[in-house]
């Protein structure tokens, strides 16, 4: 935990740095939110299909916006979301919107549960309500900062056309091999970093267990691999030709499944008309949940669970999508952003949601051999659930003071007024 402390005083010296506040009431005059409930299709419940119930809040963007490609949405509970593109930088809060920085932004990453990094072509800047310099720029020299990513250990990775670089306890580190990176994947709970290169290729970065980076070329069989991202199981995601392909961890070599919507829907066909070709992908990296923007439709999966809700008709060219860390789904045609909340809470379930906490959060010690007792079966956990509580509201697990991924005391709150279901 030391160390963790240490490096917390580095973060705190950041230097502060002069703003410049430009006002935006040009461009956001008199835009409030439009709130809309949107409760759809209470037919269609199947086995693991379900509608997904979301309100959604519209926030209209600046004008420039709607010119950029793609711009970046990062969010963190406490700070509010921030939004960033070759328009600048802006914050996001309350439900209007603020200019922070002329800038262009080419990167932003929550960092330690209560920062946002933000990646300018020449220089880093922390937000933690205000904007702060870094001091880890000079590093870069001549290098302009393309793309970056921040892992769960508070380990961040920039990219820049000729490096890959990596900052972990306070050491700032270039990997000059593996260059041309463009594009930065990590889960949070992952010891895991996809990276795609310019010409399409990817590799996965991890440890071994003497903290060695190790580097995996992804060799694929799926033809025009996107968006590849690393889920908390190990399994990878990605999209190829509009359908959806996965790597599971255990799987043989490098042969990517492709995967049917019939995991979910015992009439297979039936789904992918209605959804259609998938777009865009997302992983909310709290709780690993996998959003996808398809054709028709705005799909969430958690597992077995397959949820989905009609696309919004105004939403057409998408040009920046994020799930963040307060497991919202954002998406942005570069006029307005949608913010799309889950709502429902009634579906909630042993195999759906606390089997992926206790997973993320305590059975490196309460499983089947352990310094605590084993909490890895529906049984266990449901015999213990009233201590579950106890220990979570004193904040007594985990004792290794590990941050909580994917929830807190609510959820087995919850789990419990609905009498546990499995
Ligand atoms: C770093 C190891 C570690 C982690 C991680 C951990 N625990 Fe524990 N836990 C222990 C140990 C050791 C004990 C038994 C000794 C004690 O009570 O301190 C324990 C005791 C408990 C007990 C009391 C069980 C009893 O015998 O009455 C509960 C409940 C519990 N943990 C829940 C959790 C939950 C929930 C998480 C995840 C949020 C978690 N623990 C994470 C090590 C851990």
């Amino acid at each position: 935990m030391n160390d963790q402390r240490t490096s917390r005083m580095t973060a705190s010296s950041w230097s502060t740095r002069l703003l410049l506040w430009c006002s935006c009431s040009l461009f956001f005059a008199c835009s409030s939110p439009t709130d809309q409930s949107n409760n759809n299709n209470s037919n269609a419940i199947k086995e693991g299909v379900s509608p997904l119930s979301v309100a959604v809040v519209e926030i209209p963007l600046p004008d420039a916006f709607s010119k950029e490609k793609s711009f970046w949405l990062g969010s963190v509970k406490s700070l509010g979301t921030l939004i960033g593109g070759d328009s600048g930088l802006f914050h996001l809060g309350n439900n209007t919107l603020r200019d922070i920085d002329n800038d262009s932004v080419v990167g932003i990453a929550p960092w330690r549960g209560k920062f946002l990094v933000i990646a300018q072509k020449k220089q880093l800047l922390v937000w933690d309500s205000d904007l702060h310099e870094s001091k880890l720029d000079s590093s870069f020299g001549e290098q302009n900062i393309v793309t970056l990513s921040a892992q769960f250990d508070d380990t961040l990775w920039i990219a820049t056309k000729e490096a890959l670089w990596r900052l972990k306890d306070k050491e700032m580190v270039a990997y000059e091999s593996l260059n041309n990176v463009v594009e930065l994947h990590t889960f949070l709970g992952s010891a895991l970093v996809v990276a795609r290169r310019g010409d399409g290729s990817f590799f996965v970065l991890g440890t071994d267990t003497e903290g060695e980076l190790r580097v995996n070329e992804l060799q694929t069989n799926a033809p025009s691999l996107q968006s590849l991202v690393p889920a908390p199981d190990g399994t990878l995601w990605g999209m190829s030709g509009g359908k959806l392909v996965r790597r599971k961890p255990s799987g043989d070599g490098f042969v990517w499944d492709d995967v049917s919507w019939g995991e979910w829907s015992p009439e297979p066909g039936k789904l992918q008309e209605t959804v259609g070709a998938i777009q865009h992908m997302g992983l909310d990296v709290n709780s690993g949940r996998l959003w996808l923007v398809t054709e028709k439709a705005i799909v969430a999966i958690l597992g077995k669970q397959l949820q989905w809700t009609p696309r919004p008709e105004a939403l057409k060219e998408i040009k920046a999508i994020s799930a963040t860390l307060d497991t919202t789904f954002w998406i942005s045609d570069g006029t307005k952003v949608h913010r799309f909340v889950r709502t429902e809470s009634t579906e909630i379930s042993y195999e759906g949601q606390i089997a992926t906490f206790m997973k993320n959060n305590c059975l490196r010690c309460h499983a089947d051999v352990g310094p605590g007792r084993p909490l890895n079966t529906y049984e266990t956990v449901k015999t213990y659930t009233e201590s579950i509580i106890k220990q979570l509201e004193q904040n007594l697990m985990p004792p290794d003071q590990k941050p909580l991924v994917g929830g807190d005391v609510l959820l087995f709150k919850r789990w419990m007024e609905k009498k546990m279901p499995k």
